[in-house]
């Protein structure tokens, strides 16, 4: 019987629950991919690939909409959502990974699996 392994999901802090206001967006870099957290209306915290689907552009760079979850590419004004990574408008087609966050405490972490 062969046992499967799932890789190891590893846990990085990037910032304090203080650190962004609602509706900001920021970049960082966790085990070398970057990730574009955004602090949402309700207080929840979204992470997402930091990387528009339609080009190589930084997301954390655009404006949120807070109340909606929402986030819009700078570069050509692509809207994607932060609770599913959906490319909701043009010219982005494909989705943006989205990535487990957790609040603990004090400290806002990113999962990468
Ligand atoms: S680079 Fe984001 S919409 Fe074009």
């Amino acid at each position: 019987m062969m046992l499967r392994r799932t890789p190891a999901a590893s846990t990085t802090r990037l910032c304090g629950t203080g650190d962004l206001e609602r509706g900001e967006a920021r970049r960082f870099v966790a085990d070398g991919r970057p990730v574009c957290l955004v602090r949402c209306a309700d207080d929840t915290w979204r992470a997402v690939a930091d990387t528009c689907s339609h080009e190589d552009f930084s997301l954390a760079e655009g404006e949120v909409d807070a109340e909606a979850c929402e986030i819009e590419c700078d570069k050509h004004g692509s809207l994607f959502s932060l609770l599913t990574g959906e490319a909701l408008t043009m010219p982005a087609t494909r989705p943006i990974a989205v990535y487990e966050v957790v609040v603990d405490g004090d400290d806002v972490s990113v999962v990468l699996a």
